[in-house]
């Protein structure tokens, strides 16, 4: 199993430390643009390799592609980050160029990998790599509901005063500040729905902090998230070279699922060694079908952005 992360940025190396740590991959290439980057922060990893216990071999490379050739799953963290006040949507004109750039050099080296886009505005990129690489629709994932899940149960736990372990729940829609939808219906405790647990307003306050989740941190940090970003990468990583058959929400490409056409969005999907092995069909109430509705619009207005 090898994997390529491309961005040696905080996002990407946070990526490639929680990949190795995990211990199912043989080789992780981390690749930058910047001289000597990614070969430092390579090494820096390798030298935590005996102390984590860890044996994945991590290369790190200045922009040579060929380093990156037969990679089973490559994950693109490239482009710029964002800037306390702004929107991930903003990062569209500098981030395009790159991402489609990253995405052939990637494709050309490794034909038939599997892609994870993470780079924002997510959900667009991922509709860029679909319009500009040959790649089927199945090995093109878009990396977002799985971070925002992540917070989502986080800040369900906090609300709840519950063991995180405890919580479950998941947030569909577009990676942005308006269209994530929190489906806080089908949230659980340990199988117990959570409305038995906290108030409806309580509950509108974890929706409205999870959707700002990246946000919050970007002004604490001035720039954006990468422990949490890095492990929900991991994660998928893991559950397609493992195998796993897990379910996480990823920005898919929709031909009529959820009433959708042609755009990527986030809904839960089976993730295995084949990339997306199924799109998981929920139904959604009326209220959450109306979300959805802002949110894909609120992608296709972004789409448009594109240069296609
Ligand atoms: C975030 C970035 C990765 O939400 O989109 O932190």
């Amino acid at each position: 199993m090898k994997v390529t992360v491309v961005g040696a940025g905080a996002v990407g190396a946070s990526c490639a430390e929680y990949i190795a740590i995990k211990n199912f991959a043989s080789e992780v290439v981390l690749l930058d643009i910047k001289e000597g980057f990614a070969e430092g922060k390579a090494m820096d990893l390798m030298q935590t390799a005996s102390l984590n216990g860890f044996d994945t071999r991590i290369v790190g490379t200045t922009n040579d592609y060929s380093k990156t050739a037969d990679s089973d799953i490559c994950v693109i963290t490239s482009g710029i980050p964002r800037k306390p006040g702004m929107t991930r949507e903003e990062l569209i004109g500098i981030n395009a160029g790159i991402v489609k750039d990253v995405s052939s050099n990637l494709v050309k080296h490794s034909p038939n990998t599997i892609l994870i886009v993470v780079s924002n505005p997510m959900d667009t990129m991922t509709y860029l790599v679909h319009k500009t690489t040959d790649l089927p629709k199945n090995r093109i994932i878009g990396m977002g509901g799985a971070l925002d899940s992540a917070r989502f149960k986080y800040r369900l736990a906090e609300a709840l005063g519950a063991a995180i372990s405890d919580v479950d729940g998941m947030v569909i829609g577009g990676h942005s500040d308006t269209g994530m939808v929190p489906l806080t219906r089908l949230a659980t405790r340990n199988s117990v729905p959570i409305t038995e647990f906290i108030s409806e307003d309580r509950l509108e306050q974890v929706k409205e902090d999870t959707k700002v989740g990246g946000a919050t941190l970007t002004k604490l940090l001035g720039t954006s998230a990468w422990y949490a970003p890095g492990a929900a990468v991991s994660g998928l990583v893991q559950a397609i070279a493992c195998d796993q058959k897990k379910i996480f929400p990823c920005s898919t490409l929709l031909e009529g699922e959820y009433g959708m056409d042609d755009l990527c969005i986030g809904v839960p999907v089976v993730l295995g060694r084949e990339g997306i092995e199924e799109i998981v069909t929920i139904d959604l109430n009326d209220d959450e079908k109306s979300h959805m509705e802002e949110s894909a619009d609120g992608v296709r207005k972004t789409n448009s952005l594109l240069e296609l």
